[in-house]
């Protein structure tokens, strides 16, 4: 069980607490690259509990700076996004992408001090059409992890960003909770609706799995098994690595390249950036040529604000009961009543509460991943406040290229010779474009 005690060390993220210390070791997704347009208007972007300013100057160099300026703590959103800089409106200093002042042009030349003040900012980079920032304190910031689905060809990757109103932690251990897929999502899909050779048919026919679970260099993984036909068992492999990535299993390995984010906003917000790269066109799933009900359309998105809080929030909410048809979850054509996966998902982690009590929790063994993920992650914070140890990938951001997820039919007796059997398999080496760091 998780103590309270615990509960706090888990889901807080501002600056010196445990979890939000260990976060600052990482570079961490932020924006779609998109969002800065050159000389355009600054974005408020809130990062672990802190509020920054994001903007691309005229020369097209991005800067993410705490949104006070440092003169007088005026916000620098509604800054002058000018030649080579930001200028705060309110004495007219002007700040580089880096957070050098560059003039302070309400002082007479012989008062000026700009050389001396430096608003923080933190180092930025740009990769698969995202914009990533390192919050942590080195003065070189570590290599970017070598995360496959974010070495891929720009254009190929699809990106997905949505704002949930609930802490980080709970929303990613949706990921890594298998047994819920055979409920929530397809709880009214009965085993006559699918074909016999689609792996969905496991899924509704056998709704409570067998698990496997270990510690791995990059943070947990997990495979969940049921028998299968010709004496195979039907696998799938899902993993979390640090600090907030999930691999979540979604067809065979060879056909879907996933990695999926939950970068937290402050303690009570996370913005969900996804990568997914695929070469499957997403085919019929049940017999009578149509979609699971309820899995499609993708959600809408109400338009972006420039609130702390107004990027990349769905229509289906709270305030809206998620646009749940109560009829068609009676009925059981959609076992929620909810439309679109991720909006159940999202439906469910936000009921939790913002931040969700763990002492009222009863984990059972289902929950294995998720309690052994939590372990590694209090083990890892601690270990950086108590003894300074550096966590895992940090240094060694090549861990990732062991990382993917997906299903297999396979006749392996070992899980863990399954999983290498099946990820040799399917690395080709077109894939994996591994920049030059
Ligand atoms: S507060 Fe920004 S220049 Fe004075
Ligand atoms: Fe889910």
């Amino acid at each position: 069980m998780t103590t309270a005690t615990e509960g706090q060390e888990l889901t807080r993220v501002g600056p010196g607490t445990p979890m939000g210390e260990l976060m600052r070791q990482y570079w961490l997704p932020a924006l779609k690259a998109s969002e800065l347009i050159a000389g355009g208007d600054p974005v408020r972007l809130m990062l672990l509990g802190e509020k920054l300013i994001a903007f691309r100057d005229k020369s097209g160099r991005v800067g993410v700076m705490d949104h006070r300026c440092p003169h007088r703590c005026a916000s620098l959103f509604y800054g002058r996004n000018e030649q080579g800089g930001i200028r705060c409106v309110y004495h007219g200093w002007k700040f580089a992408a880096d957070g050098q002042c560059l003039e302070m042009p309400n002082l007479p030349p012989d008062q000026d001090f700009s050389a001396k003040v430096k608003a923080t900012a933190y180092r930025v980079t740009e990769r698969a059409g995202v914009v990533w920032v390192y919050m942590g304190s080195r003065a070189e910031a570590p290599p970017m992890p070598q995360i496959e689905a974010t070495l891929l060809a720009e254009g190929e990757v699809a990106l997905n960003f949505t704002q949930r109103e609930c802490n980080w932690l709970q929303a990613l251990e949706g990921d890594i909770d298998t047994s819920h897929f055979s409920w929530l999502h397809v709880g009214s899909v009965k085993p006559d609706q699918v074909d016999a050779d689609n792996w969905l048919q496991y899924q509704v026919t056998n709704r409570a799995p067998e698990y496997q679970v270990s510690d791995t260099d990059w943070g947990t993984m997990y495979c969940a098994y049921r028998p299968a036909r010709r004496g195979q068992t039907y696998w799938r492999f899902a993993h979390f690595a640090f600090p907030f990535w999930t691999f979540i299993p979604q067809g065979d390995f060879a056909d879907r390249v996933i990695a999926r984010s939950w970068v937290p906003m402050d303690d009570t917000h996370v913005m969900f950036v996804g990568f997914t790269w695929t070469q499957a066109s997403r085919s019929a799933v049940l017999k009578d040529g149509g979609q699971i009900p309820g899995s499609t359309p993708a959600p809408d998105y109400l338009p972006n604000t420039t609130d702390w809080f107004g990027r990349f929030r769905p229509v289906q909410n709270a305030s809206n009961d998620y646009l749940i048809d109560r009829d068609a979850q009676r009925n059981d054509v959609i076992y929620t009543g909810i439309t679109h996966i991720a909006m159940q998902d999202q439906a469910i982690t936000e009921s939790m509460g913002e931040i969700v009590d763990h002492t009222y929790e009863h984990l059972a063994p289902s929950d294995q991943m998720i309690t052994r993920t939590r372990r590694r992650l209090l083990i890892a914070a601690r270990a950086l406040r108590d003894k300074g140890v550096v966590p895992p990938c940090v240094d060694r951001p090549e861990l990732f290229q062991q990382v993917r997820s997906g299903e297999c039919e396979l006749a392996a007796a070992d899980w863990q010779a399954a999983y290498a059997e099946r990820l040799h398999q399917a690395r080709h080496p077109d894939l994996l474009q591994v920049a030059a760091e």
